[in-house]
């Protein structure tokens, strides 16, 4: 009971905070949000149109340092002012938010600039690659002393799914004391496009001339240009964290938001790359345990070879259940709740209700609704699955040393 209470203590606190703070830098309700988007690919693409759907805010200026990307930056918006150095781009005064939407590498080089040069950030997830990144965001977001919004890309957050369950989770006995968390993600692609392969993107003009290879490696390991490595680095550990940072840290980031979960104090993860033998140095069939302090344990598996079980979210407590699809289902435990009664969450959300909550927050200077420190603990339990992963040992958080061990 103790226990139980300690925990959903911590849920409560945890929406009490996000309720309290307020940015000191307010915009007015009419004046137009400038933003600058740094790293147009795919999803550059994708916040671009976001942007586009939030009333009185405007993309005017975009970095990438890809020359095909930024061509396309040009035809799309003409407006906008292109460079392929992200500085140069954090010179230009007007701008007053800057997107991150480069690979996971690169993020805390360009939101550590971002935010410590005065703008508010929406930053792409995972949000932080490595444990040291992490705790350089995090410094760069405490020097910034609240001032400026950032909102962690685990969008999520900001669906209407997220006032459901929170609306479930509101009164304690729906779940009792929850124990679990068990989550999937499965796909499969046909036998002749591994999961993540772009060949279309594979052309003659990924070259050494066009792309500045220096600035895409950023603080990984030198090596010569590979344009392999550019277009497909969710392939490479260098650069990405496999799914475990695709796809698991979105379903964490969910989560770990609505129950307002901790660090986990131990990581294992296992599995292989069992099937697409492509070079590729993450693994696409695999399994992690995150052992919580709240006394939960979450499970998730993941694999590229089979769709048949989709994508499952269950949480499990000894009056109740949790799941979530295309809606949060609310299932009692007729043992324990025999006068329960099953809901369904009614909400609905447009695609780009995060950048829209993110533009709010700058107007009206209210948290986001995935603030800093969810990227921050979501990211570094995805860091202790990998690690796992590549030490073949259980790992554990050491919270007064803050080191994974
Ligand atoms: N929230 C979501 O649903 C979602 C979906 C897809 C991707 N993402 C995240 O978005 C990020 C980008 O993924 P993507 O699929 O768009 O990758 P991508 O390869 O399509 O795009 C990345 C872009 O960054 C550019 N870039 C690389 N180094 C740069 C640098 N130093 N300065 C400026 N630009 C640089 C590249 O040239 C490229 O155009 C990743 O962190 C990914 O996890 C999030």
């Amino acid at each position: 009971m103790d226990s139980r209470r300690h925990f959903l203590g911590k849920v409560a606190s945890g929406l009490a905070g996000t309720l309290a703070a307020v940015p000191a830098q307010v915009l007015g309700s009419n004046e137009r949000i400038r933003v600058g988007l740094i790293g147009f690919g795919d999803r550059g693409v994708e916040l671009l149109n976001h942007v586009r759907s939030c009333t009185n805010t405007e993309v005017t200026a975009v970095c990438d340092i890809y020359s095909k990307r930024l061509e396309r930056a040009k035809g799309l918006v003409p407006a906008a002012a292109v460079y392929s150095d992200y500085r140069r781009l954090l010179d230009d005064k007007s701008i007053d938010a800057v997107i991150i939407a480069t690979p996971p590498h690169l993020h805390a080089e360009h939101f550590c600039g971002a935010l410590g040069s005065g703008r508010h950030v929406y930053q792409e997830k995972t949000m932080a690659f490595t444990l040291a990144h992490a705790k350089r965001m995090r410094t760069a977001f405490q020097n910034d002393g609240a001032k400026h919004v950032v909102q962690i890309g685990h969008q999520s957050c900001s669906f209407g799914q997220m006032r459901d369950a929170q609306q479930f989770l509101s009164d304690s006995r729906r779940m009792g004391k929850i124990t679990a968390i068990v989550m999937h993600m499965f796909r499969n692609t046909p036998r002749n496009k591994p999961q993540w392969s772009r060949p279309a993107l594979m052309t003659p003009e990924v070259n050494a001339e066009n792309v500045l290879w220096k600035s895409f490696l950023g603080e990984a390991p030198v090596r010569p240009f590979d344009p392999q490595r550019f277009i497909h680095w969710r392939l490479y550990r260098d650069y990405s964290g496999g799914n475990v940072y695709e796809g698991m840290s979105q379903q964490l980031g969910f989560w770990y938001q609505a129950l307002g979960l901790a660090i986990p104090k131990t990581a294992a993860m296992h599995g292989g790359t069992y099937l697409w033998k492509d070079g590729r140095e993450v693994p696409d069939t695999m399994s992690v345990s995150l052992e919580q302090p709240e006394e939960v344990l979450i499970s998730w598996s993941s694999g590229f070879g089979n769709n048949h079980l989709g994508v499952t979210e269950h949480v499990l407590g000894d009056n109740g259940s949790l799941a979530r699809g295309n809606q949060i289902r609310y299932a009692p435990q007729k043992m324990n709740r025999p006068d329960g009664t099953e809901m369904v969450g009614q909400s609905t959300h447009v695609p780009h209700v995060h950048m829209q909550n993110f533009c709010d927050s700058i107007r009206t200077g209210k948290s986001p609704s995935c603030p800093f420190e969810t990227g921050f603990r979501v990211s570094i339990a995805c860091r202790m699955a990998v690690n796992s992963f590549v030490l073949g040992r259980t790992v554990r958080w050491d919270p007064g040393k803050e080191e994974i061990v």
